[in-house]
């Protein structure tokens, strides 16, 4: 049916409006008593085989929403009950923003991929918290966080540090965006000097907290090999859990649309089929270069269940969708999951060691498993 008659009606909006709709659909299904058990019904797929513990966090299957479509958490739970895993809302921003001038969000189906110049667009901090106040039922939910991006660069610490303190309690766990490419005008620090100063003020807040967050760095697609290293020796170096690979791609390279239609879209970083092949690769060269003993979201051109198990072989503990949901339809999360659960992947070895990390609070001593319990738990003595 999404086929046939909801994909065709979406398409024929222009995308923003067709989110709008999407978000407000599913808002009302969630305060209908009910509503969210039979999202669950419909779409979900649950199964022993795709449960895992990753960062101290048990999920219940490896796919989750990626950052962008949930902006504001108001859906997070509904998106759940459709069968994700885990959704990551944001990127927040501590003060709300437009982002870019409309139209900036287009559809090239020929690809299966979106070219968007969104520019962060979010309704702040507070709605964010607004919203997660709310009971999480068990959900688990990722913020991305971002500053805003009228901040100068020199006081972007401050804005990911507002953010992280005001939303440590409500948080599952944490993503740096540091991955803006949809513009030339966006802030991307490259060099670990201006990387470090974003996340070692946000290590020392959690230090003194009694809940531990695990905190990830979304990185670009478009980063040169050397980068990319870089990136994997800061999570090792650093109390870092882990990396989100990768954002979408500023590149043109491999699409089939015409020239017309690429140009009708204008600038913006394009997401879905094209980039399978190189957020696969970055998933690869961080796992090696990091002994697979830390965990990677692999996020990118993620279309087909295929896709997943590739990406899963690559080396990452878990997988986002953003383009493969909008062109798959509500059943995408629970057919994906439906094809990892007919063929489960092998026992992996666990690795050797975890690279020593930050101490993990008492409290939290629980939800922190050592090297010798999961693979992908949170670093402990780094
Ligand atoms: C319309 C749109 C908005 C997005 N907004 C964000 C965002 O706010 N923050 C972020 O980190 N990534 C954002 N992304 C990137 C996605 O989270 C994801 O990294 C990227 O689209 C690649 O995955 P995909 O090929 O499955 O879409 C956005 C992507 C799209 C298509």
């Amino acid at each position: 049916m999404y086929n046939s008659i909801i994909r065709p009606l979406l398409f024929a909006m222009n995308i923003e409006h067709a989110h709008r709709l999407v978000v407000a659909v599913l808002r009302a299904i969630g305060r209908i008593p009910g509503g969210r058990w039979l999202l669950h019904r419909a779409y979900a797929e649950e199964h022993p085989s795709l449960e895992r513990e990753v960062f101290g966090l048990r999920f219940k299957n490896p796919v989750g929403l990626a950052a962008g479509f949930d902006r504001n958490g108001d859906i997070y739970r509904e998106l759940s009950a459709m069968g994700f895993g885990f959704v990551e809302i944001g990127t927040v921003t501590p003060r709300a923003q437009n982002g870019n001038p409309k139209p900036r969000i287009f559809r090239l189906p020929g690809d299966r991929a979106i070219v968007n110049r969104i520019g962060l667009s979010n309704r702040g901090l507070d709605r964010a918290i607004y919203n997660l106040r709310r009971p999480h039922e068990g959900v688990i939910v990722g913020c991305n966080i971002g500053k805003n991006t009228i901040t100068p660069h020199d006081n972007a610490a401050t804005d990911y540090l507002k953010l992280f303190r005001n939303l440590y309690q409500y948080v599952d766990y944490f993503t740096v965006n540091i991955s803006y490419n949809t513009t030339s005008q966006e802030y991307s620090p490259s060099s670990r000097e201006e990387i470090t100063a974003i996340l070692n003020p946000l290590f020392d807040f959690r230090r003194g907290q009694n809940q531990y967050r695990p905190i990830l760095l979304k990185i670009s697609p478009d980063l040169p090999d050397e980068q990319i290293d870089l990136m994997t020796d800061i999570m090792v170096d650093t109390p870092l859990d882990g990396i989100v690979a990768a954002n979408a791609t500023a590149s043109r390279s491999g699409l089939g649309s015409t020239h017309e239609q690429i140009a009708a879209c204008g600038p913006g970083a394009v997401s879905g089929a094209p980039l399978t092949r190189r957020s696969i690769d970055i998933v690869r060269r961080i796992s090696e270069r990091s002994h697979g003993a830390y965990p990677i979201i692999g996020v990118g051109g993620m279309m087909t269940p295929d896709d997943v198990r590739a990406m899963l072989d690559a080396g990452a503990s878990l997988v986002q969708v953003y383009t493969g949901f909008i062109y798959g339809g509500p059943q995408f999360a629970g057919d994906i999951c439906r094809a990892l659960a007919e063929q489960p992947r092998p026992e992996t070895p666990k690795a050797e060691t975890i690279p020593a990390g930050e101490e993990h609070s008492s409290d939290d001593a629980a939800a922190a498993p050592t090297a010798a319990e999961t693979q992908t738990g949170p670093a402990s003595e780094k």
